[in-house]
């Protein structure tokens, strides 16, 4: 058995999830990771030897068995990664389809954090090493809502506002600490015009990539003084506006 415990991390199949997956697998550190969708990245995980474990976060049934699948794999976790998140423009019709999409966007970015911690405490309070902790990977705009995201940018503050109140239950244990990312990876969908309209308002004036966003998780997994915090990775631009 290794002597470290895992870090568990969620979303791992594709852009930022995966690079904190492959970043930490190439340091030696055991993990496990939760996909949706099955892909060769996720194959290549495998073969790195990270443990996968494969589920839908926005259902009760679907987080509750991703949440089983990790007691099934370890009794210890190094810490909790919630990195999963679903990201499109508010629908405008008062139909069935936008009571789906809030119910989904409240169940993937806070009902299921929630759930996973609350599971996955008594493991964290097992960490080998003694140091245990919960990052939240939310926005730059649970501070500064994008109105035509509204539904996204709401969730994400809640999982924001959230992440405080576990930082306040769970010490001195557990540190728990959210990363607010910026314009770190466009989407295949941003046109070259929206690309240069956001870096034209970003300081740092490039994308920033998900090393960006691993390197402010190094960091919190590395200190052992800070909770109840966050660490904004936006080149500048939330502060630009
Ligand atoms: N990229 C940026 O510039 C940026 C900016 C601000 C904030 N962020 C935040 O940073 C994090 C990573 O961003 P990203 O761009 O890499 O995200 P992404 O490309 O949208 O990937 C999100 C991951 O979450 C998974 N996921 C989505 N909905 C799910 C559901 N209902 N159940 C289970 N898994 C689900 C996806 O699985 P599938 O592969 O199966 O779809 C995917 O692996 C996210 O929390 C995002 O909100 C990113």
């Amino acid at each position: 058995m290794s002597e470290q415990s895992p870090i568990f991390i969620t979303g791992v199949g594709r852009r930022v999830g995966l690079h904190i997956a492959r970043r930490l697998l190439a340091q030696g550190c055991p993990l496990i990771g939760h996909y949706r969708s099955e892909t060769d990245d996720i194959a290549s995980l495998r073969d790195a030897g990270a443990v996968l474990v494969q589920g839908e976060l926005s259902t009760r049934d679907g987080v509750m068995s991703v949440l089983q699948q990790v007691l099934a794999q370890t009794d210890s976790l190094r810490a909790i990664i919630h990195n999963a998140s679903s990201y499109t423009p508010t629908r405008r019709e008062l139909d069935d389809d936008l009571f789906a999409q809030y119910q989904l966007f409240f169940g993937v970015h806070m009902v299921a954090p929630y759930v996973l911690n609350e599971g996955l405490q008594p493991l964290l309070l097992k960490s080998k090493d003694g140091n245990a902790d919960i990052i939240h990977i939310t926005d730059i705009n649970v501070r500064r809502p994008n109105p035509e995201y509204d539904i996204y940018c709401s969730t994400k503050a809640g999982l924001e506002n959230l992440s405080i109140s576990f930082a306040k239950r769970y010490a001195p244990r557990i540190q728990v600490n959210t990363v607010q990312p910026g314009p770190v990876m466009f989407l295949d969908s941003h046109s070259e015009e929206d690309r240069k309209r956001v870096l034209s308002r970003t300081p740092l004036q490039i994308e920033g990539g998900a090393e960006a966003i691993y390197l402010a998780v190094r960091s919190l997994l590395d200190n052992h003084y800070t909770t109840g915090s966050s660490i904004v990775v936006d080149g500048g631009r939330s502060m630009a506006e």
